[in-house]
């Protein structure tokens, strides 16, 4: 049903400056060049609780350091930063999750209720905040996952996106908070490693077959889940994020697909390059994990409501993986 807001009439209000927590990480680094491409450098900050040496995130436009379980560090940063949005994308993934809960919940819970705090307070005009298919669990529809269905995942971090997802519509409904989000899939990249997630071996095979030809998988051969590719990622990201108010009726929970194949259709596609690429398949405690999760979603509300197309399929994205990877690590 669509979300009405009694208080606003201006619903899609422009954003310039923006603050993207978790900046440093597999998705905020590439979402962070890609905003700063497209709204000015200077009006890009990007934050994480780390720091990493000669970072073009933190060397390429404003930079700072913030804890998102800091409620006061994050409202002020927001205020100092004058940002009128914020991409937040400081998370504790599912493998690492699943290791430390309660620091999972820390972050992922207490980390998202600050942000949405210092966006009502300050009135900002947009919010992005991500989901996951980690929000779908064994008794949800694995094949073509509809949008609308059972959500009881098993593990720590499932159940903070979906507590995640109820948490903004919530401030969406009642505060008329502009807060939207997507559940992705696994995001395969070439420029940072992923953070902890059980989806890690997607990516984690390429920089093998490249730097040594073989690879030990975590999972079965035969595991099916969706993927995107990075730049489907982003795309997806700032085409919701700048999409009319007016065309949305889901907010912060929408399904978007792009890529579903197992691990052994992946290794198949490098061999179409590197023929004597060797895989040995040692699963581990995130297959149990990884079982929980759908093998395709159905993201028709995406296409529907703001026109969600993907443009990569397997073979183009192992191509460019493949090529990025030797220019940057041979
Ligand atoms: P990542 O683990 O690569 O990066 C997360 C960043 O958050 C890290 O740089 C980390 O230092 C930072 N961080 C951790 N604790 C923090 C804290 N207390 N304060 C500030 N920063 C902190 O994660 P990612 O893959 O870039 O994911 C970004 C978002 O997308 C997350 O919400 C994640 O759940 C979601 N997501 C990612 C994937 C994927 O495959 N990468 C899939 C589904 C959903
Ligand atoms: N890639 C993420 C993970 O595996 C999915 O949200 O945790």
């Amino acid at each position: 049903m669509r979300t009405s807001f009694p208080e606003r009439q201006d619903m899609t209000r422009d954003f310039k400056r923006i603050l993207v927590t978790g900046a440093l990480g597999q998705i905020g680094s590439e979402l962070t060049a890609e905003l700063r491409s497209r709204y000015g450098s200077d009006n890009v900050t990007a934050s994480d609780i780390k720091t990493v040496k000669e970072s073009p995130v933190m060397e390429g436009g404003p930079w700072t350091v913030l804890d998102v379980t800091d409620p006061v560090a994050v409202e002020e940063a927001v205020l100092r930063t004058k940002a009128d949005a914020v991409f937040h994308m400081a998370a504790i993934l599912s493998a690492t999750g699943e290791q430390n809960p309660q620091l999972c919940w820390k972050v992922n819970m207490d980390g998202t209720i600050n942000i949405l705090e210092a966006a009502r307070k300050q009135d900002l005009a947009r919010v992005i905040i991500p989901s996951s298919i980690a929000a779908f669990g064994p008794e949800t529809p694995r094949d073509s996952t509809p949008q609308e269905t059972v959500l009881r995942p098993r593990t720590m971090y499932g159940v903070t996106k979906v507590s995640g997802e109820l948490i903004c519509d919530y401030y969406a409904r009642k505060y008329g908070l502009d807060v939207r989000g997507l559940r992705y899939p696994g995001i395969i990249s070439s420029e940072t490693l992923p953070g902890g997630g059980t989806t890690d071996y997607a990516v984690d095979i390429y920089y093998k077959a490249v730097l040594e030809g073989r690879y030990t998988c975590f999972v079965r051969e035969d595991t099916m889940l969706p993927m995107m590719y990075m730049p489907d990622c982003i795309k997806a990201t700032l085409d919701l994020a700048e999409a009319d108010f007016d065309s949305l009726v889901h907010h912060s929970d929408f399904n978007v697909g792009a890529l579903s194949m197992t691990a052994g259709d992946i290794a198949a596609s490098i061999r179409k390059h590197i023929p004597d690429f060797q895989v040995e398949y040692r699963p581990d405690y995130r297959q149990a994990i990884a079982d929980t999760w759908p093998k395709s979603v159905n993201d028709s509300a995406a296409r529907a409501e703001w026109g969600w197309e993907p443009d990569w399929d397997l073979d183009s994205m192992t191509a460019d993986m493949l090529e990025r990877l030797r220019s940057r690590l041979l």
